[in-house]
């Protein structure tokens, strides 16, 4: 069973980035924790990160196409994008919002996201454990 874990922005620079917020664990880190959840819950999960709004957009696509599940950290895109609001909005398996901070405790601009509405659901606020969560909650709506 396939997985997507899509990232946007920023996220390729887990490690060096804001350290005190997003944590010392880097993104090879963060691939392989994914990787290895999913093979305990026999999920064949494929991670990759963006800086580009197109790209992530193609990527949704794509899921949409294979019926593909998707855990999705949109990073700033989670603020502004309806590109990315509209492209998930096709999605046709489910679909986790997830982010390593939990945003509601943080600036008021992140306090809104524009993709919330069209998800599945959303964690927040688990550091990488977001995803093993989200890994969770797909292999149940899926299983
Ligand atoms: C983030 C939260 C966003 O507000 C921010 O722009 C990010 C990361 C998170 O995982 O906590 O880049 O999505």
């Amino acid at each position: 069973r396939p997985v997507y874990v899509l990232n946007g922005p920023n996220l390729s620079r887990l490690g060096t980035r804001e350290p005190d917020v997003y944590g010392a664990e880097t993104f090879s880190d963060l691939v392989a924790l994914c990787r290895e959840t999913g093979r305990e819950l026999g999920l064949s999960v494929e991670v990759r990160q963006t800086d580009d709004e197109a790209e992530m957009v193609g990527w949704l696509h794509e899921a949409a196409d294979g019926k593909i599940p998707v855990i999705l950290n949109p990073a700033a895109f989670t603020h502004y994008s309806y590109a990315l609001r509209d492209a998930i909005a096709q999605r046709t398996a489910p679909l986790v919002e997830v982010h390593i901070s939990n945003p509601a405790a943080r600036e008021e601009f992140r306090h809104t996201s524009v993709v919330a509405a069209v998800a599945t659901g959303t964690i927040a606020g688990f550091g990488l454990r977001s995803y093993v969560l989200a890994l969770y909650a797909i292999a149940e709506e899926t299983g």
